[in-house]
């Protein structure tokens, strides 16, 4: 018999039809009912072995976590709290799982900390949690190809080795296959890339948005989807080493564009987690309600996580620029009592605290700044005319601070040249890119989303550990 998976046997249950079902012991409770999990959904479906029926020997293996294929009939359910059970006719031992062991585990049946989890990476897909946070990530990724095919760009894939540094902030891993013992040198100690693999230095890419200009002067619209790269070494629960982001990139779009297609886009991947994850999103719902009634009053969220994904969809993000957000921060009663660690001033590179207060303090809901000083941003973002700031734009989340980080390109040669040699960047070297505003330069624009932050969001987990099946963060890199 064809095996069916749990989430479509409770989709479509037939009372009377026989079922094989494949799964991981959740619980078995009394000798007589099974708790069976399969992956497919959080839900489990239970099973009754009536226990006169079978083996002494065979009973003792149903345990916590062993791999077991039940095939039974599916009936109407004595008990409350399914609607149907199966009817278990037999039962194939397919892995088994030492009790001890078990013990010592995520998948021992108890509450855990996330941290306890996080130890086990290679374990914590069998819980409810993870198995919750990482289906929705896979819904996430789904719709953000979908949304982007269905508005015609093209999906771009950009190199993982490069010799560019596109933010300009040095946090690279080198790619090398000199010997680290032996290197070749140059006359002055220093090593001599030029013997190396690819005949100069590279590193791991920290954004593939370069290269996307590139094909977006010629496709119109793309976007790119990968891993990047950062070695910056911040220890912080929104921070990876190594991070998914998407950057679409379009041409002939401005800054105001760029923002709409944010805009748009961030609330479309929130609807269709809410359309799609629903089992899912509930059990994550529930866990935070639960999680938050443990805490005192005023460290509540406002709203739940449902509710948060609702408000994002249902309200205009709200715009400002950078300097009126300056102007806001300096006004407030938060300013004034000097709550902030950082201070304030133009010309800042706003602090999380900062972003966090202008998103949860005084708007309350999603906000996009723009126009940021020329110096605190990268080389390639268009100059305004004050000559001081750039078309920047970056979008703050509640409970996240940066999610979406863009701006319309500098597409004036001369421009971009001025800016090469401000920000010591050796124009030489980033020929292929000028080369670009040579051959029909326009505007364009881009930016580029950081897919964990926005799985954070949409699953209201806190630490961008949880979201990523195998997180690179400073020391770690165990599984
Ligand atoms: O603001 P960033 O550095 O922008 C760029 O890389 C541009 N090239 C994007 C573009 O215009 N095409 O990074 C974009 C986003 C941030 O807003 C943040 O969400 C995420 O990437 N991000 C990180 N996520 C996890 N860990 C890190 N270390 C991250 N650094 C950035
Ligand atoms: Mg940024």
């Amino acid at each position: 018999m064809e095996r069916v998976k749990i989430v479509d046997l409770i989709k479509d249950p037939k009372i009377g039809q026989e079922y094989l079902v494949k799964g991981w012991v959740r619980a078995f409770r009394s000798n007589r009912f099974i708790q069976l999990n399969d992956g497919s959904t959080i839900n489990t479906i239970q099973a009754v072995v009536d226990f006169e029926q079978f083996d002494e020997a065979i009973l003792k293996k149903i345990t916590t976590a062993a791999a077991v294929g039940l095939t039974g009939t599916l009936v109407a359910s004595q008990g409350t709290g399914q609607a149907f059970e199966l009817q278990v006719s037999a039962i194939e031992i397919i892995g088994e799982a030492n009790p001890d062991d078990v013990q010592r585990t995520v998948m021992q049946p108890k509450k855990h900390s996330l941290e306890f989890l996080r130890e086990q990476a290679h374990l914590r897909f069998r819980t409810n949690t993870f198995g919750a946070v990482f289906r929705i990530r896979h819904a996430v990724a789904y719709a953000i190809h979908h949304y982007f095919n269905s508005k015609g760009f093209f999906y771009l894939h950009t190199p993982i080795i490069t010799g560019s540094d596109a933010e300009g902030a040095g946090e690279m891993f080198r790619v090398t296959n000199l010997d680290p013992k032996n290197p070749p040198l140059n006359e002055d100690g220093s090593v001599n890339y030029k013997e190396d693999f690819f005949g100069k230095a590279v590193n791991l890419t920290v954004s593939g948005q370069l290269e996307a200009e590139l094909a977006a002067l010629a496709l119109g619209q793309v976007y790119t989807f990968g891993p990047t790269f950062r070695a910056e070494n911040s220890n912080t629960s929104r921070h990876l080493a190594e991070f998914w982001m998407i950057e679409p990139e379009v041409a002939f779009n401005d800054l105001r564009a760029n923002m709409n297609l944010t805009e748009d886009f961030l609330k479309f991947i929130c609807q269709y987690v809410m359309d799609n994850c629903e089992d899912d999103l509930k059990f994550l719902n529930d866990r935070e309600s639960q999680e938050q009634a443990q805490k005192p009053q005023n460290e509540r969220n406002e709203l739940s996580l449902i509710e948060r994904l609702q408000f994002v969809v249902a309200n205009e993000f709200k715009r400002l620029t950078y300097t009126e957000a300056i102007e806001v921060l300096k006004n407030s009663s938060h300013y004034k009592k000097k709550k902030f660690k950082y201070d304030v001033s133009w010309g800042i590179d706003l602090q999380s605290e900062h972003e966090r207060y202008l998103v949860e303090k005084e708007f309350k809901c999603p906000v996009i700044l723009t126009d940021y000083p020329a110096e605190i941003k990268a080389f390639y973002m268009r100059q305004n005319e004050d000559g001081k700031t750039v078309a920047a734009m970056d979008v703050l989340f509640p409970g996240i601070g940066e999610i979406v980080g863009g701006s319309q390109r500098e597409e004036r040669l001369d421009i971009l040249k001025e800016k090469c040699a401000a920000f010591n960047i050796p124009e030489e070297e980033l020929w292929w890119y000028m080369d670009t505003r040579k051959f029909g330069s326009v505007p364009h624009a881009g930016f580029g989303l950081g897919f964990e932050r926005m799985v954070m969001f949409v699953t209201g987990m806190t630490n961008i550990r949880d979201v990523i099946p195998f997180p690179r963060t400073p020391l770690n890199a165990e599984f």
